[in-house]
This record gives structure tokens, sequence and C-alpha cells, in this order.
């Protein structure tokens, strides 16, 4: 019994150490200033530090990786949300959006932040200062909100 034990022990960790072989890509590619959301709506510094503070790690190209981000399974899991979060919605190559679908992406945000969706309840777990107050969350509400009609707007001039 206790032989077999050890046998397991020692597969676990071979198991371990092999995974760490697969690293999914981390990567930050550079950021063109002039096509980041603050560069095509009007974002107050107030709501520029609350998006910084809990929303860029994964939506943007400017990703904090964490120390444990490089150790397997963290990694994979670290590195999916990362890149579906840049998929559905990356305010570093905001610019290159449709007006639609910015107008769309803030209503997005309306609902995902008034839900409590968002930041992903494990990030938070890890980042306890990324969770949003009562108050933050009224505030980027009213702003998405007052930005979706700017864009949505007949003579509207942000964005494409
Ligand atoms: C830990 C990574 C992570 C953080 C931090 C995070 N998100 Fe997300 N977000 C995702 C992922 C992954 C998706 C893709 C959809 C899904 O899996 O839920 C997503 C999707 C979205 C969407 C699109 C939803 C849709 O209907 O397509 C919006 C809008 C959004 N996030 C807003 C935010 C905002 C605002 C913040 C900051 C307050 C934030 N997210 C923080 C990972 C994150």
């Amino acid at each position: 019994m206790r032989k077999k034990l050890k046998w397991i022990g020692i597969a676990f960790i071979v198991l371990v150490l092999a995974a760490q072989l697969y690293q999914p890509e981390r990567s930050n590619p550079t950021v063109d200033e002039s096509k980041t959301i603050y560069a095509s709506l009007s974002v107050p510094p107030e709501i520029k530090a609350i998006l910084e503070r809990s929303c860029t790690d994964c939506h943007s190209h400017g990703t904090t990786w964490p120390w444990y981000s490089t150790i397997a399974p963290i990694s994979w899991l670290t590195a999916r949300d990362v890149k579906n979060g840049r998929s559905s919605m990356n305010l570093s190559t905001w610019r290159t959006y449709k007006k639609t679908r910015q107008a769309n992406k803030l209503d997005q945000i309306f609902t995902e932040i008034s839900e409590d969706k968002m930041p992903l309840k494990p990030y938070r777990l890890m980042h306890p200062s990324a969770a949003l107050s009562k108050d933050e969350i009224d505030r980027i509400c009213r702003w998405a909100e007052k930005e979706r009609d700017r864009l949505t707007e007949p003579d509207s001039t942000g964005g494409k």
C-alpha cells in the first residue's frame, strides 16, 4: 500500500513537471496609443483608473502577468482568460472597432458590470483590489451610457 502511494506520488510530480513544458503564449503586443479607447472616447481620469485597475489585465495589450501565471495549470487558465478577454473586447485596439460595435461594447460593459460578472470571479480572488465598489459600478455604468449615446447620436464625431 505504501509503495503504491509512493509511486502515485512520483507519477504526480512527474506529471506536474511535464505540464510545465507546455507554456502558453504570454505576450503583450505593442500598443498604438492612437488606437486605444482613451484616444477614441472621452474617458475621465477616474474612469480610466478603474478600467486599468480592474479590466486591462484581460482586456488590453497591457497585461501584468503575475509570477504564478508561469506555472501550469494556472498558466493555461490565465492565458485563456486573457486571450478570450482580448478577443471579446480590447481597450488597446478600440478605435479599430466600427462605431456600432463600440456602442455595442459600451452596452455590454453596462450589463456585465451591473450584473456583477466582471472582473471574473477567480481573478477577483487573486486580485481583491480589482473588485468594484457600488459607487464605482454606478460611475462606470453612467459613463458607458453617456459615451454610447454620444456614439449613436446622428451627428457624433467619435470613433470611426
Ligand atoms: C480575468 C480576466 C478578465 C478581467 C479582469 C475582466 N474581464 Fe471582461 N471578459 C473576460 C473574458 C474571458 C470574457 C469573454 C467572455 C466570457 O468568457 O465571459 C470577457 C468578456 C467581457 C465583455 C464582453 C461580454 C460579451 O457580452 O461579449 C465585456 C463588456 C467585459 N468583459 C467587460 C469587462 C470590464 C468592464 C472589466 C473590468 C471591470 C472586465 N471585463 C474585467 C475576462 C476578464
